[in-house]
């Protein structure tokens, strides 16, 4: 990841960290300040022949682990959930060939009508479909999937346990969720919580590591591993550039966002479970 990136995509884009996202009307309820975020984020992009990296929002480095783990191979069923311009789901799908089936969702439709573009450039329509759902109501009958993914969405979602939830049911006894996202490694100030801009920055909703473990294993999963990936995620969420940004717009929470920060206490972790044997 360069410099040039942040968070939410490359700065020189609409990344929800820069765009209106970060002065949303106070009235718009959390869920629609990202839903509409995203959705011009999407909507500015053009699809394209050849994979772009940087169409993806979240990060290389948990990225590539992510799919060093999933080991995606021909007849394979996945899940991306939060599956944006469809990158993800379009690299897996040329793993899993035509015996395969890999599905992206997304509530923003325009991030779905992109990544069906994307696929139908790319010839891959047939192994790979993009719907318009809801992480926490998945349109899937149980036990239809081998791996259930998502990279930095969980942090955007408001019930996290009922999203982990869909996710473990939609999966196949022994398949596995593999996901990255922003952790909170201390308390988050109270101000940065109810940041709406923050929120839908993918910082305000992050939780901890162990918040994020516990609620796996509520859902189902054992054998839960995690990966650290706070280190290089510093350089790209560019928390400084989300600070100055609150600051121009005089928010209450600019100083205690830098204090925060400073300290440590946001990162970046992959986490992974493995669905109980039927
Ligand atoms: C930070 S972007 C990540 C996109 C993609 N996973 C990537 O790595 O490029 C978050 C995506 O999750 C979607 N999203 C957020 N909350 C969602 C929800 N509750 N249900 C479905 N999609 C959601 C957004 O529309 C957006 O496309």
């Amino acid at each position: 990841m360069n410099e040039d990136e942040t968070c939410c995509g490359p700065k020189s884009s609409q990344s929800c960290c820069e765009s209106d996202c970060c002065r949303p009307s106070s009235s718009t309820s959390i869920e629609d300040v990202v839903r509409e975020s995203y959705g011009k984020r999407w909507a500015s992009l053009k699809a394209t022949k050849s994979a772009q990296t940087k169409s993806r929002a979240s990060m290389d480095s948990a990225h590539d682990a992510l799919l060093k783990e999933l080991m995606p191979h021909e007849g394979m069923r996945v899940l991306d959930i939060g599956s944006g311009s469809g990158e993800t789901v379009l690299a897996i799908a040329e793993k899993v060939g035509s015996t395969g089936k890999t599905v992206g969702i997304d509530f923003s439709s325009e991030g779905v009508k992109l990544a069906k573009e994307n696929a139908k450039k790319r010839g891959l329509e047939s192994i790979a479909e993009f719907r318009q759902a809801h992480a926490v109501e998945l349109p899937f009958p149980d036990n239809s999937f081998d791996a259930v993914i998502s990279e930095c969405v969980v942090c955007l979602i408001q019930d996290k346990q009922k999203a982990l939830n869909e996710k473990v049911r939609v999966l196949k006894p022994e398949g596995r969720v593999i996901m990255h996202d922003v952790v909170t490694w201390a308390p988050m100030p109270k101000a940065m919580r109810e940041d709406k801009g923050l929120y839908c920055g993918c910082i305000g909703g992050a939780v901890s590591l162990n918040e994020y473990v516990e609620m796996m294993k509520k859902a189902g999963l054992t054998n839960i591993k995690t990966v650290d990936f706070t280190k290089s995620a510093k350089r790209m969420m560019n928390l400084n550039a989300v600070a100055q940004e609150l600051e121009q717009r005089k928010a209450k929470s600019a100083r205690e966002v830098v204090d925060f920060v400073r300290k440590g206490g946001i990162g970046y972790a992959l986490l992974i479970g493995t669905k109980k044997p039927a």
